[in-house]
């Protein structure tokens, strides 16, 4: 390959490149934004910044679907800047932002708050989801004209206590959405099961930690994964099932896509390395929606990431405060814990115990999302033409998570003593290092938008769509 030896900015010399279908020794020259190429080793020319990756492997940055930055509403937790620093320093370089801030991201307002947040202080690039809810239906397509990149609808409760939309607006919403191919992520549980069981055991007098989990039984995630798929395959709207934590509705979202339905699916690490048995030592800081559940679920969560039911690990980063979290009244203990600086090493770390290949590693923190996100090909590969968004990392060199240093305003985090076995030494967002040698290097404000072209929108029954029906006829 021809290099135009005036234009590279920057080479990465002696790695390993990993992608989905390869990992070759390869050396990568960056020319501003872009991968230029990527050739042999030993073949570019010298550029005025080299990074020496000898033994270390070179892996599109994470592209993580799902992250809560809080802000606006709820900056003591996290902003924009402390959430995407601590996405860097994962090796993550796109992130998709949740909607459940205060003002929730369901207004033109809303988003023009959160995006000039986003915009001042972003070290990674960032997608903003729109809310999609009970009241803000007719609000969706100038959603859509301002910049968001997918929407998200809680059909079940969680942090910020948005009410689930009625059916009928869901299915409304969907129409809409599938005639603009844009994905909507659900939060899949069943509201009225889950707000009843609790409230009985609230009343019986119940405040442990595993009555959360007996709030929400694999049946609520079972009922809200069939509906939202049902309204996903009538309509041809594109779902996005997150957080994906117990085996039970697995067989749907198999027979789903089997049928064509465009659902992709993630899980977490929580889900993958975590279980009941971690109650005791953990306590109320496990508390999550959806919960961890008892041994079994895990295995059941990595055979479908394998058998491809699960496309790929997200980590519904949710930063709370230490009193937010320690109360030994579990109702009164926050949901989530943080997770996007973390995934990648203990993501990793499993790569080294044999559970997954680096390859299959890159197709579902990288490849899998940029497709579901529309930005293939410009993230989520290492090739030329591509954004410049690479993790370089050394997976042999580990160390003891520990809380203090993780760059989350959020220290509450379930792996606090975890011990990795692989770590993230340089990420590149769009060609400038954000990350060297495993310390922030990068400015408040590089993060951008990510732009995306979701493939052709394949609406369904829209002749029989609400917008069709309030029609006047005589
Ligand atoms: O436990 C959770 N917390 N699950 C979610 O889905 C949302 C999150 C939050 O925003 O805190
Ligand atoms: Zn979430």
């Amino acid at each position: 390959m021809k290099v135009d030896q005036e234009k590279v900015d920057l080479v990465i010399r002696g790695g390993t490149v990993v992608s989905p279908s390869s990992s070759i020794k390869a050396d990568v020259a960056i020319s501003g934004q872009k991968i230029s190429a990527v050739s042999s080793p030993g073949i570019l020319p010298k550029a005025e910044y080299e990074i020496d990756a000898e033994g270390l492997y070179v892996l599109p940055g994470a592209i993580d679907s799902h992250v809560h930055f809080r802000e606006p509403g709820y900056a003591y937790k996290e902003d924009w800047a402390t959430g995407t620093a601590a996405a860097a320093c994962g090796g993550t370089t796109s992130v998709f932002e949740m909607p459940n801030t205060n003002p929730p991201t369901g207004t033109l307002e809303a988003l023009a708050l959160k995006q000039e947040c986003a915009s001042r202080q972003a070290h990674v690039d960032y997608g903003i989801y729109g809310l999609l809810d009970e009241n803000n239906i007719e609000n969706l397509e100038a959603l859509i004209e301002n910049g968001v990149s997918g929407f998200k609808c809680f059909m079940g409760n969680t942090f910020g206590d948005l009410p689930a939309p009625s059916d009928g607006a869901m299915l409304e919403g969907f129409e809409i959405l599938s005639r603009h191919g844009y994905r909507c992520t659900v939060h899949a549980e069943n509201p009225s099961i889950m707000a009843r069981r609790q409230a009985r055991m609230e009343a019986a007098g119940r405040t442990d930690t595993l009555a959360h989990l007996a709030a929400r039984p694999e049946v609520c995630a079972v009922e809200a994964v069939g509906r939202a798929v049902a309204f996903a395959e009538w309509t041809g709207a594109r779902l996005h099932i997150a957080h994906k934590s117990s085996k039970d509705a697995l067989y749907i979202l198999k027979d789903a896509k089997a049928r064509g339905v465009d659902v992709t699916v993630e899980t977490c690490p929580h889900y993958l390395l975590m279980s009941t048995d971690d109650t005791d030592r953990l306590g109320g800081q496990m508390r999550v929606n959806p919960p961890i559940r008892e041994p079994g679920h895990a295995e059941a969560l990595w055979e479908a990431l394998h058998d491809g039911t699960i496309d790929m690990i997200a980590t519904d980063h949710a930063p709370h405060q230490p009193e937010e979290k320690d109360s030994k009244n579990i109702w009164q203990c926050d949901c989530g814990f943080p997770g996007v600086e973390t995934q990648m090493p203990i993501m990793l770390t499993q790569v080294n115990q044999g559970r997954l290949t680096l390859q299959q590693y890159v197709q579902w923190s990288a490849h899998a999302p940029a497709h579901a996100w529309g930005c293939y090909p410009n993230k989520g590969v290492i090739q030329a033409g591509s954004d410049a968004d690479i993790a370089i990392v050394d997976m042999k060199s580990g160390s003891m998570i520990d809380r203090e240093m993780l760059h989350s305003k959020s220290k509450m985090t379930v792996w606090h003593g975890f011990q990795t076995s692989a770590s993230v030494e340089w990420t590149l967002v769009r060609g400038a290092v954000v990350v060297e040698k495993g310390v922030l290097v990068g400015k408040q404000g590089h993060g951008k938008p990510i732009q995306q072209k979701m493939p052709t929108p394949a609406p369904r029954n829209q002749e029989k769509s609400m917008e069709e029906i309030v029609k006047i006829r005589d």
